[in-house]
């Protein structure tokens, strides 16, 4: 597992990831059903998108992929909107990992499927226990 972020200001936004925590408008349509959804469609159960595969089944990263529950990010600012459009388009020049993400994760998703899968990374990314004390 990388490094925590340091543990005794995790309230003070940095540079990124934080941006949204707060004032995120578009966050706040997610729903737990959202967020249901988009664990499946993850995990490959629904639609046709294997995230896991590159990301892992928790989505803590791995030699393909990066993890999805720091709170940092490479390629978007970690708002709900800015995940939502990274899944969506992919990651054709990662910054750290060998080969592209393709659209979509490689699959097929419908708009609100990409919502959804999108609400799932947004909340990992966000649960109080991927922060803190390591
Ligand atoms: C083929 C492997 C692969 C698959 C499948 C895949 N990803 Fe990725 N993903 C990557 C890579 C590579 C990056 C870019 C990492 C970098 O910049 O080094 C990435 C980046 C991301 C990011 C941005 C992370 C950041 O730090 O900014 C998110 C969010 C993400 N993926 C979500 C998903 C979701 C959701 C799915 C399924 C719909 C998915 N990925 C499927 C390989 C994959």
């Amino acid at each position: 597992m990388p490094p925590k972020r340091d543990s005794t200001s995790s309230a003070a936004p940095t540079t990124d990831t934080l941006s949204g925590l707060g004032g995120d408008k578009a966050a706040q349509s997610i729903t737990p059903a959202m967020v249901a959804l988009g664990d499946s469609i993850f995990h490959g159960k629904v639609g046709n998108s294997l995230c896991f595969t590159c990301h892992g089944p928790e989505a803590r990263g791995s030699t393909l992929a990066p993890d999805l529950t720091s709170g940092r990010w490479l390629d978007t600012d970690g708002s709900y909107s800015g995940i939502v459009t990274v899944i969506r388009s992919g990651v054709p020049t990662p910054k750290s990992h060998p080969n592209p993400m393709p659209p979509s994760g490689g699959g097929v998703l419908s708009e609100p499927m990409l919502r959804s899968v999108a609400a799932y990374v947004y909340q990992l990314s966000r649960r109080k226990e991927n922060r803190g004390a390591p």
